[in-house]
């Protein structure tokens, strides 16, 4: 696959201050995945409503601190487009338009749905929005023709449902206009003897119904290097006389798996209160990795420990020197250093990484009219590609009179 043309999207609701495990796990493999791959990051404010509707109130400021700690985490916006998914309204007439052929049971099916329900207080809660939600995803997804999405193994259920729209889609409307004539150009380009090859199997297939002949045509294309891709997956289409695949089925690019601690010592997470947040200033660091659970064993100073069981070691196995590890081990084991004298390393690396954050973030923080300038630019691009793909989705459903 030509990776300048590979699209990715990924997308964060604005729901809190980011922390350091947004940092770890899905901020740094973005800077990366930048430069490789054409990538999209939403921010999914509707989907953050959806979800809490007084959220609303501070969704702008949260959008504006979000985006200010994506750029301050080396996204560029020169490389990837940044924008906001209300400010692209052809998401919601996709979601409109996928929604008339995607099964009620499908949607009342999906994990996430069914945990929002558990947790909700009263029957109207249960929404449209809610019901409707994986199927805006969906939309999200479908819109930028994206091949990955990148996002934690916990929404794997909502990009599978995804490609069965995708797959629904395709299979309703899928069929390009010309298939047939722009199917035998695909063929010609063959060259004569394959060409030939490919017919006589083609027949095998379709009417003798030999599935040896499919999987010999299968290789044939695979091995016709001279063909591009869109030809490639024409023949392929018109062997099962499926026609052109039309929406893309993405797949899911799962980031690095970092799982990082709290202060309390569980998963660290917005709703747990228990973040250090991105740009957080040195003494807050500072205090709350102070006051941060350890292992329970050691009461006193005296006390010896086991780095294994306390929290502070799975950062210092983060943030940490081997030699700084080999310090801390070695001390906690033999009660040679306290609780306090241990965690002060970990502070000093943790504010490191925090300034380097907290200077590049500096410029956005100063001049408001830059992260407004951002947005509007990478708005305005994704709505050109969003546009451009609404039409053709609507030409292939024969909305276009
Ligand atoms: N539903 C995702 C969440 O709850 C956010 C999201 C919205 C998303 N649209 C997306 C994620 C598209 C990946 C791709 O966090
Ligand atoms: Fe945890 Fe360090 Fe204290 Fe050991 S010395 S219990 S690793 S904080």
């Amino acid at each position: 696959m030509n990776t300048e043309t590979t699209r990715v999207l990924s997308a964060m609701r604005p729901n809190g201050r980011l922390h350091l495990g947004h940092y770890l796990s899905v901020l740094q493999n973005w800077q990366q995945i930048q430069y490789q791959y054409k990538c999209f990051f939403m921010l999914a404010d509707i989907h953050g409503i959806i979800n809490n509707y007084q959220a609303s109130q501070q969704l702008s400021e949260t959008m504006n601190e979000m985006v200010i700690d994506w750029l301050a985490a080396g996204v560029d916006p020169s490389q990837a487009t940044i924008f906001i998914q209300s400010r692209v309204p052809e998401h919601f007439e996709l979601a409109s338009l996928l929604g008339v052929i995607t099964p009620l049971g499908w949607l009342e099916r999906v994990p996430s749905y069914k945990d929002a329900l558990d947790e909700l207080e009263h029957t109207d809660g249960n929404t449209y929005g809610l019901l409707g939600s994986p199927l805006l995803q969906s939309a999200d997804i479908l819109l930028y023709n994206s091949h990955y999405v990148i996002t934690g193994e916990e929404q794997a259920a909502n990009i599978e449902l995804t490609r069965e729209i995708a797959r629904r889609f395709n299979h309703l409307f899928g069929r390009e206009d010309g298939f047939e004539e722009k199917a035998n150009a695909s063929i010609k380009k063959l060259g004569i003897k394959k060409a030939a090859l490919y017919a006589k199997l083609l027949i095998k297939y379709q009417q003798d119904g030999n599935d040896d002949a499919l999987d010999t045509a299968r290789y044939l294309l695979q091995d016709a290097l001279n063909l591009s891709h869109g030809d490639r997956e024409r023949l392929f289409a018109f062997l099962e006389n499926k026609g052109k695949v039309f929406l893309q089925e993405p797949h899911i690019l799962t980031g690095s798996s970092t799982r990082i601690v709290g202060t309390d010592g569980t998963q660290m997470s917005i709703i747990r209160n228990n973040t250090i947040n991105i740009r957080e200033k040195p003494e807050m660091v500072s205090s709350k990795i102070r006051g941060m659970i350890t292992d329970p064993a050691r009461i006193k100073r005296s006390d010896r420990g086991t780095p294994s069981s306390c929290p502070v070691w799975s950062l210092h196995q983060i943030y940490s020197t081997q030699e700084v590890s080999d310090w801390v081990e070695m001390g906690c084991l033999s009660a040679g250093i306290g609780c306090l004298d241990c965690k002060q390393p970990l502070i000093d690396a943790i504010n490191l990484q925090q300034h380097e954050l907290i200077e590049k973030a500096k410029p956005y923080q100063e001049d408001s009219t830059l992260v407004k300038r951002i947005l509007s630019d990478g708005c305005g691009r994704a709505r050109e590609i969003a546009s451009t793909n609404l039409k053709s989705i609507k030409h292939a459903m024969n909305i276009d009179y």
